[in-house]
């Protein structure tokens, strides 16, 4: 099996990776994490989703490819400049709404329990604020991450900020985690119903 044939790509994603390159974005996340994260929305129907750094819209396509009509995606970002290539190829989808703020304070102001799938994919919500990305997730509510195999844009020091995040994730009784040294490398962490 060779898993970098991914067949069906969003339409949008030819001109959000145009885009991203032309601006020299360089956190876009990467294609097999794309597809795992459409089938994981679509594992989801009617469900609320959240992704944590909208950037240029690679994720949230792929999020939106694999939902359902009745399915909706908020998806957060500080820097409008990203989010405007977000928005102008993904921005007519009614089922994604966009938010230009900082990722705790969407946290903090978020509703526990509100969310099916969050991909947390900015330093909110991951590396600071996990508590409270967790406590937004329903039971059978999945939290992915990815980006935890050493990436060439990751800053010095960052490294050992890993196995520190890992190691909380996987001592909280009310989560199922599994390690995925795929991709980017990922981990799913699904709460458990109690
Ligand atoms: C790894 S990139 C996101 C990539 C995107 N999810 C994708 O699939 O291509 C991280 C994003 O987090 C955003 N960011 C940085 N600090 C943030 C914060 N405090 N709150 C929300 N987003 C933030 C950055 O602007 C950047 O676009």
């Amino acid at each position: 099996m060779n898993d970098t044939e991914i067949r069906r790509v969003p339409a949008a994603l030819r001109g959000i990776v145009a885009d991203t390159e032309a601006m020299s974005f360089n956190m876009i996340s990467e294609s097999k994490v794309g597809a795992l994260l459409a089938a994981l929305a679509a594992s989801k129907p009617g469900g609320r989703l959240l992704e944590l750094g909208t950037g240029t819209g690679h994720g949230t396509a792929w999020l939106l490819a694999g939902m359902d009509v009745g399915a909706t995606l908020d998806t957060v970002d500080t820097d409008e400049t990203v989010v405007a290539v977000a928005r102008r190829h993904l921005g007519d989808d009614r089922r994604v709404r966009f938010h230009v703020m900082d990722g705790a304070v969407y946290l903090q102001q978020a509703e526990p329990g509100r969310f099916d799938l969050i991909y947390a994919d900015a330093w909110p919500g991951k590396f600071s604020h996990l508590d409270e990305a967790l406590t937004l997730l329903r039971p059978g509510g999945m939290y992915v991450i990815d980006d935890l195999l050493p990436q060439p844009n990751w800053p010095d020091g960052h490294a050992s900020k890993v196995p520190v995040l890992i190691e909380s994730l996987e001592r909280r009784e009310e989560f199922m985690t599994v390690r995925l040294a795929w991709a980017s490398g990922l981990m799913l962490v699904v709460r458990r119903a109690s």
